[in-house]
């Protein structure tokens, strides 16, 4: 769907072969109008925003002020000022967990299936105020159930849940919106990790009704060292500062300071405008196809790899086949092995591991997995040779 040619990482040659890159929901590769993008600010305006007057200052200002107006339609967020840039979706989530408190007889909810990311800022925030950490409990094959969450919100006096979006082990979406209905009725607050959504699935934070939501620009075709918390804005308006300094006030005595209105206030010093600016190119890009249609084109060839992957003997494979996230382990070799000989054979670019999900195989003692994630810019003949070398690996290894 991405034509191969926007990535210059894919006209390399190693061993005279193109590499085959199927580790995106690690991180994406990136479009040439973002290397672009980012080229141009340090080569034309390399200069900070808000502060200055000067030409270079002026530009800055004006295309980090658009990339955040772009990011706020990207979510179709209501004001832009809902829009905190941040450093990846780890800072997002810790900016939540460290400035709120619970009290000793509260609750916050994760799943079964987090990324560490998502998991270790509320074991941090239980710890720190002495309320519970529950678990929403899914199945071996990373299946959750509506009915237990459900369940846990009446038993429980829970102030906040936060999930995944889309889960970077088995590509499924969690039903958003109907858990926020849950989550809210309960009276909690819902917190969206849509790291891996960013890319290939339609966020409309209105109709999500999340409380707060977070993401990377890397998984999304933008720059690294970039993310974002979106914030509804009444939520955005009493929360404390996590990191003051320098943007985050308009005025400072000795002892005191006057906060700056959001979203200043909670950038604090200068800011990766280089990696933000990047990250606006990143969503012009995707939205010039739309994430619909991305959507439509993953689940499309994820199909296909799910089908062919599955019938490989000694693979076990889990996960939505549509997902676009193909996790699976070979029954009788180490995974980490596999993952070699993919890589040094075909240039075959695949994770091995627990993918920061060590929560999940350790409760359930799974084995390391590996790990096919799908991107716009990969087709069925990288499927296909990539299928290929899993069949070779089981006839000659295994
Ligand atoms: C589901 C999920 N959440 C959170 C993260 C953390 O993202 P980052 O490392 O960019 O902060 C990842 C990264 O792989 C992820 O897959």
């Amino acid at each position: 769907m991405f034509p191969q040619s926007d990535f210059p990482a894919l006209s390399q040659k190693f061993k005279n072969k193109p590499p085959i890159y199927l580790d995106n929901a690690c991180m994406s590769l990136k479009p040439q109008q973002v290397i672009n993008k980012v080229i141009e600010y340090y080569s034309q305006y390399p200069s900070c925003h808000g502060r200055t007057t000067h030409k270079f200052g002026l530009r800055t200002t004006e295309e980090f002020d658009a990339a955040r107006i772009k990011a706020k339609k990207f979510l179709n967020a209501k004001s832009p000022a809902e829009i905190i840039f941040t450093k990846n979706a780890t800072e997002a989530l810790n900016l939540v967990s460290q400035s709120i408190t619970l009290e000793a007889e509260e609750s916050v909810i994760t799943s079964g299936l987090e990324h560490n990311s998502n998991l270790l800022p509320w074991q941090e925030l239980a710890k720190r105020t002495k309320a519970y950490h529950l678990i929403w409990e899914c199945d071996e094959k990373g299946n959750l159930d509506l009915n237990i969450l459900s369940d846990l919100l009446k038993r429980h006096k829970v102030k906040l849940v936060s999930l995944f979006h889309k889960s970077n082990l088995t590509g499924a979406v969690l039903p958003v919106k109907e858990i926020s209905e849950l989550v809210h009725n309960a009276g909690a607050w819902l917190v969206v990790d849509a790291a891996q959504s960013a890319l290939s699935v339609n966020i409309d934070v209105q109709e999500m009704n999340c409380d707060f939501l977070a993401l990377s620009s890397h998984k999304m075709l933008g720059p690294t060292g970039v993310g974002l918390l979106y914030g509804k804005l009444n939520f955005l308006e009493r929360l404390p500062s996590f990191l003051v300094g320098g943007e985050t006030v308009i005025d400072t005595e000795y002892h005191s300071m006057t906060k700056a209105n959001l979203p200043d206030r909670f950038e604090a010093g200068l800011q990766n405008y280089a990696g933000v600016i990047g990250m606006g190119a990143a969503i012009d890009y995707i939205e010039k196809y739309g994430r619909e249609k991305i959507n439509s084109y993953i689940k499309n060839i994820s199909r296909k790899a799910f089908e062919k992957l599955s019938k490989i003997d000694k693979i076990s494979l889990i996960g939505d086949p549509e997902g676009g996230i193909l996790t699976f382990s070979i029954r009788g070799m180490s995974s980490q092995e596999a993952a070699r000989f993919l890589d040094e054979s075909e240039n075959i670019m695949v994770r091995a591991g627990k993918m920061c999900v060590h929560s999940f195989f350790n409760h359930f003692k799974h084995p390391e997995m590996l790990r096919i994630s799908l991107a716009p810019y990969n087709n069925e003949a990288e499927i296909n040779i990539a299928n290929s070398a899993i069949e070779k690996i089981v006839k000659f290894f295994v």
